[in-house]
């Protein structure tokens, strides 16, 4: 077994000026995430989802970035799952992108809503039968007493929407985290990495840069 403590990286792939961000933190986000696709980060729209219960204990997990619009960044979920319910508790999420091979991270903090009804059809028709019945067929974040249940809830279902169009589950959707502030992150030589905080001040962004 390695000892932990000795494990060290050394960041040298990029560097990040003030001059060369984007005023707009999306146009900016947007080229990140297509770098990271263009040199081929694994998963490289898995975010982690960061949100507090009711006794503001802070709880995480990661999922899969579908959209960015209208000033934030959608995913799809069940509405009844713990996120759900601590998402509908307070209303605000923290988000989390890591592409360690680019060295990069971003950090986003917003208010959180439910998107359109349209928007969670387009999505969820768009997605493969499989996924569809999935949406159905697990009540996501429940205590789970056999895996033999949910396959045959999965069978089920199967039989029940054969030849039929699957409709969206009321409670399975898209959230949309409306950023208030965006954080980029370049990791540097010697721990002096470069970090600019975007921070939505009325309706413009202020960019601040901020110690490693
Ligand atoms: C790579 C990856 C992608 C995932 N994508 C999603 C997703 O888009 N939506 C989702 O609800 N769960 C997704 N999950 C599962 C969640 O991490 C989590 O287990 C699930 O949503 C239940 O979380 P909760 O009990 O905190 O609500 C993903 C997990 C991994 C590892």
């Amino acid at each position: 077994m390695n000892k932990l403590a000795d494990i060290r990286e050394h960041y040298h792939k990029g560097s990040l000026s003030k001059e060369e961000l984007n005023v707009d933190p999306f146009v900016q986000f947007n080229s990140w995430l297509d770098e990271a696709i263009k040199a081929e980060c694994n998963l490289p729209t898995a975010v982690t989802l960061a949100t507090v219960d009711s006794d503001l204990m802070p709880n995480c997990r990661i999922v899969l970035l579908k959209e960015v619009c209208d000033g934030g960044f959608v995913f799809f979920t069940n509405y009844n799952s713990d996120k759900g319910q601590e998402i509908k508790f307070s209303g605000k999420a923290a988000l989390n992108f890591f592409w360690p091979e680019l060295e990069r991270q971003v950090r986003i903090r917003g208010t959180v809503e439910k998107v359109s009804e349209g928007q969670s059809d387009d999505y969820f028709n768009s997605r493969p039968r499989e996924s569809q019945l999935g949406a159905w067929a697990s009540n996501q974040s429940e205590l789970v007493d056999d895996s033999e249940i949910l396959l045959t809830n999965y069978s089920n279902l199967e039989a029940q929407y054969a030849d039929k169009e699957i409709p969206r589950p009321a409670h399975w959707g898209g959230y949309i985290v409306k950023a208030e502030s965006i954080e980029f992150w370049q990791g540097k030589t010697n721990r002096m990495h470069d970090r600019y905080q975007y921070v939505l001040s009325g309706n413009k962004w202020q960019i601040k840069q901020l110690a490693p």
